[in-house]
C-alpha cells in the first residue's frame, strides 16, 4: 500500500528543513526548502505545511536547524512559535526540543508522533461498525500529522479491517484540505471516497447516507472542547440533530490541560482574500465544537468519554 514517506512530508537536512508544498497538492509533489528558522515559520504561516502535529514536526525541524546554524534560540522559538496560533502541537512541539535542539531529538519527535498515530487508529478500530460511511473534514491524514494521521489514519485502519465501506470527504472551504489533500491520500490508499460541498453534508445525514464523523484537532481543552477546522462544530450539530456520533481522534500533544474550556483557544483569523478578493469577508480558520457535542476523543492512550475533564486529567504527551 502506498503510504508516504515521513520524511518526504517534513525532514531535516544538513543545511535546511524540507518540506512537501502542500499548497501545490493535488496537482504537483514539489519540496520547499527553508534554510533558517524564519523561513521555517514563513512556510508554516503559509500553509506549505499544515496540520497541528505536522507543524510542530516541521517548528522542531525548525530549532534544530537554527541551532545547527547558530541562530539566535529565544528569536527563533519566538518566531516558530507564533507563526500559527491555534494548534496545540506547535508550541507542544517546540518547548519539547528547546532544551536540546539536536537534529536526532527533532527527528525522534517526528518519529514518536507517527507512532501515535498508529497507535490511535488502532484504538479507534472497536468505534466502527461493519458497512460504515464515514464523513471526514479538512485534512487530518498523513499530510497533517508528518506521516499515517489522525482521523484518516483511523479510517483507513478500519478499512483495513473490512469495517469501512465509503467515505465522504467535505470539500472544507476554503482552501479545500478536503477536496485537494484527504482525496489525494484516500485516492493512494485505494479507499472508496467521493468529494461532498461542506453544505451538502447534512443531506446525506438526513438521507441515511452517514454513519459516523470522524475528525482531527488542533487544540483540545481540559473539558473536552475541541478546536478544528472550521465547519467542523457545524458538522457536530449535525451529526447530533441526527443521532450520528462524532469521534475526534487526536493524539496527546493536542490536548492543553492549561485551557479550560473552548472559550480559551485561540481561533486563527487569516487573510479574507483566501474567501474572497473582490468583496469584504471574514476568514476564521478554526471553530470550537462543545464537548457535549463529541461522543469520544481518541488519543494515543486510548478512547475517552464524557466527563472529559476526568478522563482527559492524566493525559500528557511523552
Ligand atoms: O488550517 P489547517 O489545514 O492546518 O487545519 C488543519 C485541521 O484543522 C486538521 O483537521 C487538524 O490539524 C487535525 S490534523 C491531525
Amino acid at each position: 500500500m502506498p503510504e508516504l514517506d515521513p520524511h518526504a512530508i517534513a525532514r531535516l537536512e544538513a543545511d535546511a528543513v524540507v518540506l512537501l508544498d502542500q499548497r501545490r497538492l493535488p496537482a504537483e509533489e514539489v519540496e520547499v526548502r527553508c534554510g533558517s528558522a524564519a523561513e521555517v515559520a514563513d512556510a508554516i504561516r503559509t500553509m506549505v505545511v499544515r496540520g497541528a502535529p505536522a507543524i510542530g514536526v516541521a517548528a522542531a525541524y525548525g530549532l534544530a536547524l537554527a541551532a545547527a546554524r547558530g541562530e539566535d534560540l529565544d528569536a527563533a522559538y519566538d518566531a516558530l512559535a507564533g507563526a500559527r496560533p491555534t494548534a496545540a502541537n506547535l508550541v507542544w512541539a517546540l518547548d519539547a526540543v528547546r532544551d536540546e535542539p539536536t537534529a536526532e531529538r527533532a527527528r525522534a519527535l517526528h518519529a514518536e508522533e507517527v507512532e501515535r498515530c498508529r497507535r490511535m487508529a488502532q484504538h479507534a478500530v472497536d468505534l466502527f461498525q461493519p458497512g460504515s460511511r464515514v464523513l471526514t473534514h479538512c485534512n487530518a491524514g498523513g499530510l497533517a500529522t508528518g506521516g499515517y494521521g489522525t482521523a484518516v489514519g483511523a479510517i483507513r485502519r478500519a478499512w483495513e479491517e473490512g469495517l469501512v465501506e465509503h467515505v465522504w470527504v467535505d470539500e472544507t472551504r476554503p482552501l479545500l484540505q478536503g477536496a485537494r489533500l484527504t482525496a489525494w491520500e484516500l485516492d493512494r490508499l485505494g479507499i472508496p471516497f467521493a468529494v461532498l460541498p461542506d453544505v451538502a453534508a447534512g443531506a446525506r445525514m438526513a438521507s441515511g447516507e452517514v454513519d459516523a464523523v470522524v475528525t482531527g484537532a488542533d487544540r483540545i481543552a481540559a473539558n473536552g472542547d475541541t478546536a478544528n477546522k472550521v465547519g467542523t462544530y457545524a458538522l457536530a450539530v449535525l451529526a447530533r440533530h441526527h443521532g450520528l456520533p462524532l469521534h475526534v481522534v487526536a493524539p496527546t500533544s493536542t490536548v492543553d490541560l492549561a485551557t479550560a474550556t473552548g472559550a480559551g483557544i485561540p481561533i486563527e483569523e487569516r487573510d479574507p482574500a483566501e474567501v474572497t478578493e473582490r468583496f469584504p469577508a471574514r476568514n476564521p480558520a478554526f471553530d470550537v465544537t462543545p464537548a457535549a457535542l463529541v461522543t469520544t476523543i481518541v488519543t494515543e492512550d486510548g478512547v475517552h468519554r464524557a466527563p472529559y475533564d476526568l478522563s482527559l486529567a492524566a493525559v500528557t504527551a511523552a
